[in-house]
Protein backbone atom coordinates (compact mmCIF):
# COMPACT_ATOMS: atom_id res chain seq x y z
CA UNK A 1 0.00 0.00 0.00
CA UNK A 2 2.75 2.89 0.84
CA UNK A 3 2.92 5.27 3.15
CA UNK A 4 2.42 8.90 1.93
CA UNK A 5 4.57 11.11 4.52
CA UNK A 6 4.72 14.54 4.87
CA UNK A 7 8.15 17.01 5.32
CA UNK A 8 8.93 20.34 6.21
CA UNK A 9 10.35 22.53 3.50
CA UNK A 10 14.34 23.54 4.61
CA UNK A 11 16.04 22.17 7.44
CA UNK A 12 14.46 19.52 8.34
CA UNK A 13 13.94 18.06 4.68
CA UNK A 14 17.93 18.10 4.62
CA UNK A 15 18.10 16.19 7.90
CA UNK A 16 15.69 13.88 7.28
CA UNK A 17 16.48 12.66 4.06
CA UNK A 18 19.51 10.66 4.84
CA UNK A 19 17.34 9.15 7.56
CA UNK A 20 14.69 7.93 5.46
CA UNK A 21 16.90 6.70 3.02
CA UNK A 22 18.89 4.71 5.58
CA UNK A 23 15.01 3.35 5.76
CA UNK A 24 15.02 2.42 2.58
CA UNK A 25 12.71 5.22 1.43
CA UNK A 26 14.27 7.07 -1.08
CA UNK A 27 12.63 10.26 -3.45
CA UNK A 28 12.77 9.29 -6.98
CA UNK A 29 14.00 12.99 -7.86
CA UNK A 30 16.50 14.81 -5.54
CA UNK A 31 13.72 17.45 -3.71
CA UNK A 32 16.88 19.83 -3.54
CA UNK A 33 17.07 20.01 -7.18
CA UNK A 34 13.14 19.36 -8.35
CA UNK A 35 10.67 21.62 -8.23
CA UNK A 36 8.07 19.15 -7.94
CA UNK A 37 6.32 18.92 -4.35
CA UNK A 38 5.36 15.39 -4.49
CA UNK A 39 7.56 12.11 -4.87
CA UNK A 40 7.39 8.40 -5.04
CA UNK A 41 10.25 6.35 -3.19
CA UNK A 42 12.09 4.34 -6.00
CA UNK A 43 11.19 1.18 -3.70
CA UNK A 44 7.72 0.39 -1.68
CA UNK A 45 5.22 2.19 -3.13
CA UNK A 46 5.44 5.46 -0.63
CA UNK A 47 4.89 8.85 -1.38
CA UNK A 48 6.98 11.92 -0.21
CA UNK A 49 5.08 15.22 0.42
CA UNK A 50 6.94 18.29 0.27
CA UNK A 51 5.04 21.23 2.24
CA UNK A 52 5.33 24.21 4.61
CA UNK A 53 6.21 23.24 8.31
CA UNK A 54 2.94 24.56 9.29
CA UNK A 55 0.90 22.49 7.14
CA UNK A 56 2.06 19.08 8.06
CA UNK A 57 0.27 18.58 11.25
CA UNK A 58 -2.61 19.29 8.93
CA UNK A 59 -2.20 16.91 6.53
CA UNK A 60 -1.63 14.37 8.77
CA UNK A 61 -4.79 14.95 10.81
CA UNK A 62 -6.58 15.28 7.61
CA UNK A 63 -5.74 12.02 6.70
CA UNK A 64 -3.97 12.68 3.54
CA UNK A 65 -0.73 12.07 4.66
CA UNK A 66 -0.09 9.22 7.32
CA UNK A 67 2.79 10.19 8.90
CA UNK A 68 4.36 13.55 9.29
CA UNK A 69 7.73 14.75 10.12
CA UNK A 70 7.78 18.25 11.71
CA UNK A 71 9.30 19.52 14.38
CA UNK A 72 7.56 20.17 18.13
CA UNK A 73 7.24 23.85 18.06
CA UNK A 74 4.73 23.06 14.54
CA UNK A 75 2.79 20.69 16.82
CA UNK A 76 2.35 22.70 19.97
CA UNK A 77 1.45 25.54 17.83
CA UNK A 78 -1.09 23.91 15.41
CA UNK A 79 -2.88 22.45 18.69
CA UNK A 80 -5.89 21.19 16.39
CA UNK A 81 -8.00 17.96 17.03
CA UNK A 82 -4.99 15.79 17.38
CA UNK A 83 -6.11 13.56 15.10
CA UNK A 84 -2.81 12.00 14.92
CA UNK A 85 0.10 10.38 17.48
CA UNK A 86 3.21 11.59 18.30
CA UNK A 87 5.20 8.86 17.83
CA UNK A 88 9.03 9.15 17.67
CA UNK A 89 11.65 12.09 18.70
CA UNK A 90 14.45 12.15 16.08
CA UNK A 91 16.27 13.91 18.39
CA UNK A 92 17.38 16.26 15.41
CA UNK A 93 16.92 20.16 15.17
CA UNK A 94 17.19 20.70 18.70
CA UNK A 95 16.34 24.09 19.73
CA UNK A 96 14.74 26.34 22.67
CA UNK A 97 11.59 27.97 22.71
CA UNK A 98 12.27 30.69 24.76
CA UNK A 99 11.57 34.39 25.51
CA UNK A 100 13.45 37.87 25.08
CA UNK A 101 13.97 41.02 25.63
CA UNK A 102 16.56 43.85 24.65
CA UNK A 103 19.61 43.66 27.11
CA UNK A 104 19.15 45.34 30.45
CA UNK A 105 15.67 46.46 29.67
CA UNK A 106 13.38 44.94 32.43
CA UNK A 107 9.88 44.20 31.36
CA UNK A 108 6.88 46.59 32.06
CA UNK A 109 4.68 45.62 34.64
CA UNK A 110 1.69 46.01 33.35
CA UNK A 111 0.13 44.56 30.02
CA UNK A 112 3.66 43.21 28.37
CA UNK A 113 3.07 43.47 24.19
CA UNK A 114 4.87 39.71 23.19
CA UNK A 115 5.34 39.56 19.36
CA UNK A 116 5.83 35.83 18.18
CA UNK A 117 5.01 33.97 15.12
CA UNK A 118 4.16 31.33 17.65
CA UNK A 119 0.51 32.69 18.70
CA UNK A 120 -0.45 29.97 20.74
CA UNK A 121 2.51 28.71 22.24
CA UNK A 122 2.82 32.49 23.97
CA UNK A 123 -0.86 32.66 24.90
CA UNK A 124 -0.82 29.54 26.57
CA UNK A 125 2.60 30.15 28.40
CA UNK A 126 1.86 33.52 29.69
CA UNK A 127 -1.69 32.01 30.90
CA UNK A 128 -0.34 29.74 32.68
CA UNK A 129 1.29 32.26 34.62
CA UNK A 130 -1.57 34.64 34.58
CA UNK A 131 0.39 37.29 32.78
CA UNK A 132 -1.85 39.72 30.99
CA UNK A 133 -0.41 40.23 27.42
CA UNK A 134 -0.92 41.16 24.49
CA UNK A 135 -0.12 38.90 21.51
CA UNK A 136 1.21 40.73 18.06
CA UNK A 137 1.31 37.94 15.50
CA UNK A 138 4.20 38.57 12.94
CA UNK A 139 5.14 35.59 10.33
CA UNK A 140 9.13 35.83 11.02
CA UNK A 141 12.68 37.96 12.04
CA UNK A 142 10.66 38.49 15.70
CA UNK A 143 13.95 40.32 16.54
CA UNK A 144 13.31 43.57 15.23
CA UNK A 145 9.42 43.70 16.66
CA UNK A 146 11.15 44.87 20.65
CA UNK A 147 14.20 47.29 18.62
CA UNK A 148 11.26 48.70 16.68
CA UNK A 149 9.26 49.77 19.66
CA UNK A 150 6.46 47.04 18.30
CA UNK A 151 6.68 44.95 21.21
CA UNK A 152 8.33 44.68 24.83
CA UNK A 153 9.56 40.52 24.15
CA UNK A 154 9.57 37.76 21.71
CA UNK A 155 8.91 34.43 21.86
CA UNK A 156 11.11 32.58 19.60
CA UNK A 157 13.14 29.32 18.70
CA UNK A 158 16.77 29.87 19.63
CA UNK A 159 19.44 27.98 18.70
CA UNK A 160 22.91 29.52 19.17
CA UNK A 161 21.59 32.19 20.90
CA UNK A 162 23.45 34.47 17.53
CA UNK A 163 19.99 35.69 15.98
CA UNK A 164 19.21 37.69 19.80
CA UNK A 165 22.85 38.90 20.37
CA UNK A 166 23.39 40.00 16.78
CA UNK A 167 20.32 42.09 17.51
CA UNK A 168 20.55 42.95 21.18
CA UNK A 169 18.37 40.50 23.07
CA UNK A 170 18.97 38.09 25.93
CA UNK A 171 16.99 35.10 26.58
CA UNK A 172 15.02 34.87 29.48
CA UNK A 173 12.71 32.40 30.40
CA UNK A 174 12.37 28.43 28.43
CA UNK A 175 9.31 27.50 27.39
CA UNK A 176 10.30 24.43 26.16
CA UNK A 177 12.62 22.08 24.64
CA UNK A 178 12.24 21.84 20.75
CA UNK A 179 13.36 18.14 18.29
CA UNK A 180 11.84 16.92 15.17
CA UNK A 181 9.09 14.42 15.59
CA UNK A 182 7.35 12.19 13.78
CA UNK A 183 3.31 12.25 13.96
CA UNK A 184 0.78 9.51 12.49
CA UNK A 185 -2.67 10.07 11.61
CA UNK A 186 -4.99 7.84 13.88
CA UNK A 187 -6.62 6.16 11.08
CA UNK A 188 -3.87 4.90 9.48
CA UNK A 189 -2.47 3.96 12.49
CA UNK A 190 -4.64 1.06 12.35
CA UNK A 191 -5.60 0.44 8.87
CA UNK A 192 -1.74 0.39 7.88
CA UNK A 193 -0.40 -0.57 11.58
CA UNK A 194 2.25 -3.49 9.96
CA UNK A 195 3.72 -0.21 7.19
CA UNK A 196 3.51 2.46 10.39
CA UNK A 197 4.88 0.15 12.88
CA UNK A 198 7.85 -1.24 10.29
CA UNK A 199 8.87 2.58 9.71
CA UNK A 200 8.97 4.04 12.90
CA UNK A 201 10.76 0.45 14.44
CA UNK A 202 13.20 1.28 11.39
CA UNK A 203 13.68 4.84 11.65
CA UNK A 204 14.22 4.35 15.52
CA UNK A 205 16.96 2.50 14.91
CA UNK A 206 18.71 4.23 12.49
CA UNK A 207 18.43 7.97 14.83
C1 LIG B 1 15.10 30.65 13.73
C2 LIG B 1 14.56 31.60 14.77
C3 LIG B 1 15.68 32.58 14.97
C4 LIG B 1 16.91 31.75 14.65
C5 LIG B 1 17.58 31.36 15.95
O1 LIG B 1 14.86 31.17 12.48
O2 LIG B 1 13.35 32.20 14.35
O3 LIG B 1 15.58 33.67 14.10
O4 LIG B 1 16.50 30.57 13.97
O5 LIG B 1 18.77 30.65 15.71
P1 LIG B 1 20.11 31.04 16.50
O6 LIG B 1 19.78 31.06 17.95
O7 LIG B 1 21.08 29.93 16.14
O8 LIG B 1 20.58 32.36 16.00
P2 LIG B 1 15.00 30.27 11.16
O9 LIG B 1 16.37 30.39 10.63
O10 LIG B 1 14.53 28.88 11.43
O11 LIG B 1 14.04 31.00 10.16
P3 LIG B 1 12.55 31.59 10.36
O12 LIG B 1 12.74 33.07 10.56
O13 LIG B 1 11.86 31.24 9.09
O14 LIG B 1 11.92 30.93 11.56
Amino acid sequence: MGLVIALNKGRILKECLPLLAACGIEPDEDPHVSRKLIFSSRSGGHQLIITRSADVPTYVENGVADVGVTGKDTILEYGGAMGFYEMLDLGIGRCRMMTAGPVGVPEPAGVLRVASKFVNITRTFYQQRSRQVEVIKLSGAMEIAPLLGLADTIVDIVDTGNTLKANGLEAREKICDISTRVIVNRASMKTKFDEVREFIDRLATVV
